[in-house]
């Protein structure tokens, strides 16, 4: 019977679009994968769906004035679209909050209940009087009990970089409303993950082939101690706690979306007119099960999701756990509230889906971040995909159109060089196959490069051109070979690029589709001669100057809708602005930016990040403190000339006051980069 391999792919936020950082680690690996298993013969089921919970969507609909069912049934289509057009389709793409996962998750919950898995606690939480509701952590403001820093959330002071519980805060402040707030207790129900500590450490221990990303980050977390987590939450949307105590609360949003997958496969199974059919997968020990995702997301799978399967009992543990880094854009973070990113919709406007595919395997993040340049993208897109595939594919099937009649011709005998060119295509799919199956994707393609490069090579030496007159024979078996290798090429290329792959297996004339092949016997093909090659066309178009200069110019631009509304993932982060997009260039010049001469600098006794800095601003002299010790030591301040916004209000930082803020880029890791004019000027010279 055929290996089962159950495969998931992170099931993505329903309250934005997706762009290409979404597909770059997760989607679009997931779907190489599964093109390559399918070749393999391998029985396999993909699955994903949409992440509906959270506070984010509910406060994203809160904000649009309309209900998280609305908005989530709004992205889905949107969504499951993006991906099927970059030819990413799934067995089942299902939604979080269909009743289907609704029932699964509570049975599961409920399960674990008897189990004693849970454990009902008091704890204080902030609660808001005039919203009728408790808050989560990251929404909540205030003084900093460490630093005194004015601007802490809930979660975290990034002043200092304390880890923070909102009561913590002095003088908390909702994020959403003005009013008072207070501390309530609330009961709520943990996961007693503590208690999973050293099977899980065990377990992990036993994946030493698992990418040192996942195992270094795990083994963190052990060092650090697990401890038992909230798994309820105080919202009316999510997925209801089945119990009777627990009236009003759902779960967390990251105790039911994992179990995304499993209710996703049944819905599979019932579409299959088989409803038991995902226990053949779920439920049985020798199922492969891999699930696809990003680095975010690797604790909840590779820790608190493993822990909720052991307990249950019954489910497959995941085998592997590829995870990938993420993909910056033009050498900056993505981000879409700044619209920093290349929307899948919007790009497949301008472009085909597989130089893209191709692009981002080439990069694919899989050790670390990657960085997609527009550029990169042209460079691939016409010296790779055009110059090395298009040009051997177009001159093999030119060739024999015009000087075969458009009829592969038979080999006669073949010469040294054949049989070697032969054995290099032949030994292409193992070679590539294992690339694909230890997910190594950059090396695939590197791979698929080698023998398109050998591939022209041997075109260029054999010069059909030249034994086409001297020597028909010769030339007959030198084109034999090159359909050979087109053939083979269209194969191994197909998990990454689908699209040309099926138009290269057409233009060559061969039956059937190339997603109906398998890979085991990908070979040379005895019977090609004497076939009729199909209609030659341009396999990948060369992209122009402008066409890039007209994407970059995008990037960062606002993409105006129409209704005031953002179609940005991150629509959270800029509450409050309605146009969190632009701003005026009057606003622009209400931001003093000076030239400061630093005249002295000193740490901040008790810490390891602040220099406290006096500066001379023309005339006037003040004290700044700046989070720039790990870059830069006092000694090296002094002296140097600083951008600093001159007018921010004051703030008070570690009991020291501060008044106004340095402008420093972030370098690769984090650590600040000072900017500065390019030669001395006046102290005081405005910025502008
Ligand atoms: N929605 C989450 C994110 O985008 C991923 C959830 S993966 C899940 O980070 F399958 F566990 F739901
Ligand atoms: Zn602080």
């Amino acid at each position: 019977m055929a290996e089962k391999i159950l495969v998931t792919d992170a099931l993505p936020y329903a309250n934005g679009k997706l762009h290409i950082g979404h597909i770059a680690g997760v989607h679009l690996p997931g779907n190489i994968y599964v093109r390559y298993q399918r070749l393999k013969g391998r029985d396999v089921v993909h699955v994903s769906g949409s992440d509906d919970h959270g506070v984010a969507i509910t406060l994203a609909a809160e904000k649009e004035g309309t209900t998280p069912k609305e908005l989530v049934d709004r992205y889905y289509p949107v969504i499951k679209g993006a991906l099927e057009d970059f030819g990413i389709i799934y067995d089942n793409f299902s939604q979080t909050s269909r009743p289907i996962h609704h029932e699964t998750a509570q049975a599961y919950f409920r399960r674990l209940e008897e189990k004693g898995c849970f454990e009902v606690r008091e704890v204080n939480q902030i609660y808001c009087p005039a919203n009728d509701r408790f808050l989560p952590d990251r929404y909540v403001e205030g003084t900093c009990p460490h630093c005194g820093s004015d601007r802490a959330r809930g979660d975290q002071c990034e002043a200092c970089g304390t880890i923070l519980d909102a009561t913590q805060l002095i003088d908390p402040r909702s994020e959403f409303c003005n009013g008072p707030l207070e501390v309530r207790p609330v009961i709520h129900w943990y996961f007693k993950l503590a208690r999973m500590s050293s099977r899980l450490q065990e377990w992990i221990g036993t994946k030493k082939h698992w990418k040192p990303n996942v195992r270094n980050y795990c083994q963190g977390w052990f060092n650090e101690g697990l401890s038992d987590r909230p798994i309820s939450r105080d919202l009316n949307w999510g997925v209801a706690l089945p119990t009777e105590e627990a009236v009003g609360k759902v779960m967390y949003v990251w105790f039911e979306n994992t179990l995304g997958y499993v209710s996703s496969t049944r819905e599979w199974a019932v579409d299959q007119g088989d409803p038991d059919r995902w226990k053949d997968y779920w439920l049985n020990p020798d199922c492969k099960l891999v699930n696809f995702l990003g680095k975010d997301n690797i604790v909840f799978h590779a820790i608190l999701w493993p822990a909720m399967i052991m307990e249950h009992g019954d489910f497959v543990l995941p085998s592997e756990i590829p995870a990938n880094e993420f993909l910056n854009i033009e050498g900056q973070k993505l981000s879409t509230s700044r619209n920093w990113a290349v929307w899948l919709d919007e790009y497949l406007a301008d472009f085909p889906p597989d130089p893209m595919r191709y692009c981002l395997a080439s990069i694919s993040p899989e050790t670390k971040d990657a960085d997609f340049t527009w550029k990169d993208f042209q460079a691939r897109n016409n010296n790779e995909l055009a110059d090395i595939f298009g040009n051997f594919v177009n001159r093999t099937l030119t060739f024999i159109k015009r000087y075969f009649d458009g009829v592969i011709p038979e080999p006669g005998t073949f010469s040294p060089e054949d049989r070697e060119m032969l054995s290099t295509v032949s030994g292409a799919p193992t070679r590539i196959g294992e690339c694909f199956e230890t997910f190594q994707v950059r090396r695939a393609v590197r791979e698929l490069i080698a023998l398109g490069n050998h591939s022209n090579r041997y075109f260029n030496d054999q010069a059909p051109w030249n034994t086409r007159k001297t020597d028909r024979a010769r030339c007959a078996a030198t084109l034999h070979v090159c359909v050979q290798a087109v053939r083979v090429l269209a194969l191994v290329m197909s998990p990454i690029l689908p699209f040309s792959a099926e138009r290269l297996w057409k233009m060559t004339g061969l039956e059937g589709r190339v997603d109906e092949q398998n890979w085991d016997e990908i070979d040379i093909d005895g019977s090609l001669s004497g076939r009729t090659i199909g209609k030659v066309e341009i396999l990948f178009r060369k992209i122009e100057d402008d066409e890039i200069d007209a994407q970059i110019a995008k990037l960062g631009k606002s993409v105006a809708r129409g209704d005031g509304k953002t179609d940005s993932g991150e629509a959270l982060e800029s509450a409050g602005t309605d146009n969190n997009e632009l701003i005026s260039f009057d606003a622009f010049r209400q931001i003093d930016l000076r030239i400061a001469d630093v005249v002295a600098a000193e740490p901040v006794p008790g810490t390891d990040r602040l220099l406290r800095l006096q500066l001379r601003i023309g005339e006037d002299e003040r004290q700044i403190v700046a989070g720039i010790a790990p870059k830069y030591t006092p000694e090296a301040m002094v002296g140097r000339q600083i951008v600093v916004v001159a007018n921010l209000e004051p703030a008070n930082i570690r009991g020291v006051e501060s008044r106004g803020m340095l402008l420093a880029a972030a370098d690769d890791d984090g650590a600040p980069i000072l900017l500065g004019p390019d030669v001395r000027v006046q102290s005081g010279s405005s910025v502008n």
